[in-house]
């Protein structure tokens, strides 16, 4: 995965440091699909363990840089927040997002995006 789509010694150290966090979100993100697969065809019993293992790491790592990118990276937060543990259709809390942040009278006495998780 490319790590600067623009010239390193153009960016400032803030967006040089989100593009090293999501360019290795993007590894761990592949690296879960290669141990995801590889572990449900080995045929190994104790292969197949150290792979899942590797792939829980992985993705131990993945929740790790979305923490980081959510306190360094303007948007993580506000999203996170609406979509993360709700239980309603995803869809639903999406709809109820825009309703909440729309600024029209027709939004008034609409489902809050705090009732559907
Ligand atoms: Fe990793």
């Amino acid at each position: 995965m490319q790590q600067f789509m623009e010239p390193a010694d153009t960016l400032d150290q803030k967006t040089a440091d989100q593009a090293r966090a999501i360019t290795s979100l993007g590894e761990e993100l592949e690296a879960i699909n290669y141990y995801n697969q590889r572990m449900a065809v080995a045929p190994d019993e104790e292969l197949r363990k150290i792979l899942v293992h590797n792939r829980d790491e992985e993705i131990e790592h993945a929740a790790m840089l979305i923490e980081w990118l959510r306190r360094n990276m303007d948007k993580w937060d506000e999203e996170l927040r609406t979509y993360l543990f709700t239980t309603a259709s995803i869809v639903d809390v999406e709809e109820a997002a825009v309703e909440g942040t729309a600024d029209s009278p027709s939004s008034e006495g609409s489902l809050g995006i705090g009732s559907l998780r």
